[in-house]
């Protein structure tokens, strides 16, 4: 089958294109990788090329040795995947230690994957783990909104989780687990890869100080849906903080015990802390 025509590519092209269209992507911000399951890798084989050279992925994923992953190039422009995909993206295969990558697919103008490569095999690698093989997708957006918020929230993912649930009433519904942060790091490198990975155990969503947001799902819809999920209700949040710094009424604690009763989850007692203000943040 025609690389370009699989689903999993068509899929990938079009979250992509969404994220463009929301404003999330300028100029080359943000990166996105699916693992493809062994059916899909089946599926293209024949049209893999094997002429490029391994190259390292700047940190050594064990737990992924042999996998293939479709993701977007260094550099590449959100803006024009949809245009030019096999410019724009790449299929690469992983070396039986988990260590180096080499091209099979794509980049035909040249280039590299995304300099988030360690970040995203490194949240691969353990969602892959916690999940038992179900999450596929990681993805880095530039959400306006959230990057805002971490100017004015403390960094501590105990009240981000706690102001985004309280900020849109199925939040907790959509990420339950609540959301890690990374304090500002530099970007691309091993050091934010491994405190990103850190809190992918326990989040599917991690948020970058001053930077962006990462997502983990099983698949582009929910994937996508929980980035915009979560930046939608940071965006009512500032909406609200720009009016006032006390909300008059909120979503209290024990509403949010009523929702998990009512959706049959499980919301832990660390985000739902009595505040010394309550209309406040802490
Ligand atoms: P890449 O173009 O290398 O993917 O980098 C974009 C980015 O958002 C880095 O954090
Ligand atoms: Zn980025």
């Amino acid at each position: 089958m025609k690389i370009l025509d699989t689903k999993f590519v068509r899929g990938f092209v079009k979250m992509a294109d969404d994220g463009f269209k929301q404003g999330w992507h300028e100029r080359n911000g943000g990166n996105l990788s699916y693992r493809l399951k062994p059916s899909e890798v089946e599926e293209i084989r024949p049209r893999l090329n094997d002429h490029a050279d391994w190259a390292p992925i700047g940190t050594s994923v064990p737990g992924l040795a042999g996998e293939f992953f479709l993701i977007t190039g260094s550099g590449k422009y959100f803006r024009n995947i949809a245009v030019d995909p096999e410019a724009c993206l790449a299929i690469i295969e992983l070396d039986d230690k988990g260590e180096n990558y080499r091209i099979r697919w794509g980049l035909v103008e040249g280039g590299r994957p995304t300099s988030e490569l360690p970040a995203h095999m490194m949240n691969h690698e353990v969602k892959k783990r916690v999940t038992n093989g179900r999450h596929r997708v990681i993805y880095h957006a530039h959400t306006t909104n959230i990057i805002a918020l971490t100017f004015v929230l403390p960094l501590k993912d105990e009240i981000f989780t706690r102001e985004l649930w309280e900020s849109a009433t199925e939040c907790p519904v959509v990420f339950p687990d609540g959301v890690g942060v990374v304090p500002w790091m530099v970007p691309g490198g091993r050091e934010i890869a491994v405190a990103t990975s850190r809190l992918m155990e326990k989040y599917d969503v991690a948020i970058w100080a001053h930077h962006g947001m990462f997502c983990s799902g099983e698949d582009f819809d929910l994937t996508f849906g929980l980035m915009h999920t979560v930046e939608k209700s940071a965006e009512i949040l500032l909406k609200v903080l720009a009016v006032t710094p006390v909300k008059r009424q909120t979503i209290t604690p024990e509403n949010f015990r009523e929702v998990a009763k009512g959706f049959h989850i499980s919301l832990p007692e660390r985000f739902l802390y009595e505040k010394k203000n309550p209309g406040g943040i802490e």
